[in-house]
């Protein structure tokens, strides 16, 4: 459930229509209901209520700090993989302890920011990550505390660019290693080992792989105790899908997903971590575009926007399909025709969807790419120097803008010339 619905025939972002905010801020746009965003977020906390647990958002999916404030407010922990992430969780005031770090290649710089700040835990995931952490904290005269990512080949079944956890991807250590790894953790001075982590890829439409996963981690749970290590925190990743149609797909709901995460490992009496990022931002945003030209080609007609790749990435990266509806409500019957709906950049690959098909469309005309609020906005680029996409919230029947579209001099006035030009 989102609260994008046409109402008198327009689409709605909660109680304003889209129609409204293009008047007022422009297209292309990304638009995020409030509501939305806390109902996801509420539907994981209910799903694992009843055993400690933090649902950490995974801010990478959508980082704009008046988001992270919003969930935050509700008592969300943050799952940051950069710096620059863990710089914008606590700009929009999450303490350091509700900050998770996880990511293959995090700096000695970005530890001792995190070191500094505070943060709850590092997911660590190489031998070398552990020894460079353990060197940063003694330096700090601090102990940092870690979980160790296992790789525990487990095939997410989902796209292969956004899969995880297969003993090719370069994440984790291979699970069959992990007693040694942490004896060598254990070892080191400057770390102090709280529990495991797992991430098996994004956009899973099925539990079997989560599940698989899960038991996985309960075993080595036991053996790391046995081992005399303290496993108290299981961080479980993301990686729930969502339904990018209205009509098929029916991935898990968050309440099967807690059910399952009690029958794997809720016996172990650990506190659970969980990072999802799609479900949450997901459906809660849309971008809205508007029809520049319709352009008649040789057997085709495309709807050429003024959104384009740079704007969202994800069809041309991934083929991803996302929903492209019309802001003004067609009318009951209204017949449909295909288009190739494109956008303004040069190259071939700036192709949201091919024969896709939609009511006559004209120039004009707004568009909505719904469940564009995961991955949308902070894969966008200035690509063809197209200023960047601006964000906006709603709430109730209001809406802000909270990241602006850049003037051409504001992104011009980035540039520096060297002295000798
Ligand atoms: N935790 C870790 C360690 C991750 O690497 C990811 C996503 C998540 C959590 C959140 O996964 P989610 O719940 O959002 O599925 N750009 C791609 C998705 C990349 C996902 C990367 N990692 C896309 O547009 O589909």
């Amino acid at each position: 459930m989102d609260h994008f619905q046409y109402r008198n025939g327009r689409l709605m972002a909660e109680d304003v229509a889209l129609e409204d905010i293009a008047a007022a801020v422009g297209t292309p746009a990304y638009v995020y209901s409030t509501a939305t965003l806390l109902r996801h977020f509420k539907l994981f906390d209910e799903a694992l209520s009843g055993m400690p647990h933090m649902v950490c958002f995974a801010m990478k999916s959508l980082s704009n700090i008046a988001i992270l404030k919003l969930l935050a407010a509700e008592g969300a922990g943050m799952d940051v993989v950069s710096g620059g992430e863990y710089a914008r969780a606590r700009a929009a005031g999450v303490p350091g302890d509700r900050i998770v770090f996880s990511g293959v290649g995090k700096t000695r710089e970005e530890m001792r920011m995190a070191l500094e700040g505070g943060i709850r835990q590092f997911n660590v995931e190489s031998e070398p990550e552990m020894r460079a952490l353990s060197e940063v904290a003694v330096s700090l005269g601090q102990v940092a505390p870690i979980t160790v990512r296992v790789n525990p080949d487990v095939d997410a079944r989902t796209h292969a660019k956004i899969a995880t956890g297969k003993s090719e991807n370069k994440f984790g250590i291979p699970i069959a290693r992990a007693r040694e790894v942490y004896a060598e953790a254990a070892a080191l001075p400057g770390l102090k080992v709280v529990g495991i982590d797992v991430h098996i890829g994004s956009q899973l439409t099925e539990l079997a792989p989560f599940e698989a996963a899960y038991r996985k981690v309960a075993d080595l749970t036991e053996a790391l105790r046995a081992d005399g290590h303290v496993i108290e925190r299981l961080d479980l990743g993301g990686g729930l899908g969502i339904p990018y149609t209205r009509s098929n797909e029916v991935p898990p709901l968050p309440t099967d997903y807690g059910a399952l995460i009690r029958r794997t490992v809720g016996h172990l009496g650990c506190e659970v971590e969980i990072e999802p990022g799609r479900l949450i931002s997901g459906n809660a945003g849309i971008l809205l575009s508007r029809v520049i030209y319709v352009k008649n080609g040789e057997g085709r007609d495309f709807l050429i926007l003024d959104g384009a790749m740079n704007d969202l990435i994800r069809p041309a990266m991934y083929d991803a399909w996302h929903d492209i509806v019309p802001v003004r409500e067609p009318g009951a019957g209204a017949e449909t025709r295909p288009y190739d709906i494109v956008g303004p950049i040069c190259e071939s690959g700036d192709t949201f969807a091919k024969g896709r098909e939609m009511p006559a469309m004209a120039e004009g005309d707004l568009v909505a790419f719904r469940s564009a609020g995961a991955y949308g906005a902070v894969m966008a680029s200035e690509y063809n120097s197209r200023a960047l996409v601006p964000e906006l919230l709603v709430h109730g029947d209001q809406f802000a803008v909270i990241r602006a579209r850049p003037t051409f001099d504001e992104m011009i006035a980035r540039d520096t010339l060297p002295p000798w030009l």
